[in-house]
């Protein structure tokens, strides 16, 4: 991507950027179709993270079950121990997993409860697939930034 392209930063790259920096609360999501810019957009979140991110994709067709959820989230864990800094943990195209949301659930409050601040960033590119989850296990957990991506991006070259 050329420097300018990957410098172009959507409306909703601020209200993320914001969301992360504040204290643990909610899960961020971010769902929408195909090819419009949310790896992008997380990459330009990691960047500007103060502190330690970790990114992890499961798109990748050999990835069938949530130990995959489980590993990224101890290193995740593992970096809380290690760091006094902020630790973000960004999950791409975690619909790809089945059953992801009962294990994200798990994790999730297993943090709560023992107070880790791990911040975490979900990302789906199938709507149906991550409402689905987010309704069936995260009620209360996240804060959902779909919609928001939906704009068109005019590149004149
Ligand atoms: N902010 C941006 N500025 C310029 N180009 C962008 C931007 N965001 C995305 N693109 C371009 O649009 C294409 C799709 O972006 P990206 O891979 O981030 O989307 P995606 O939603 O993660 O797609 P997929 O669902 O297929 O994984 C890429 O070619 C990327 O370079
Ligand atoms: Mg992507």
């Amino acid at each position: 991507m050329s420097k300018l392209l990957s410098n172009f930063k959507r409306e909703i790259f601020s209200t993320l950027e914001k969301h992360l920096q504040e204290p643990r609360m909610f899960m961020q999501v971010l769902t929408g179709p195909r090819q419009t810019g949310k790896t992008t957009l997380a990459q330009q979140a990691l960047e500007s993270f103060k502190g330690k991110g970790i990114y992890a994709s499961a798109d990748v067709p050999t990835l069938t079950d949530v130990t995959w959820i489980e590993q990224q989230w101890n290193s995740a864990r593992l970096a809380v121990k290690q760091t006094s800094d902020d630790v973000l943990l960004v999950l791409d195209e975690i619909q790809k997993i089945p059953r992801w949301s009962e294990a994200v659930k798990k994790l999730w409050d297993e943090d709560t409860a023992e107070k880790r601040p791990v911040k975490v960033l979900l990302l789906g590119s199938s709507p149906l697939l991550m409402q689905k989850g987010l309704t069936e296990s995260l009620a209360g957990r996240f804060e959902s930034l779909r919609g928001c991506i939906d704009e068109i991006i005019l590149v004149v070259r």
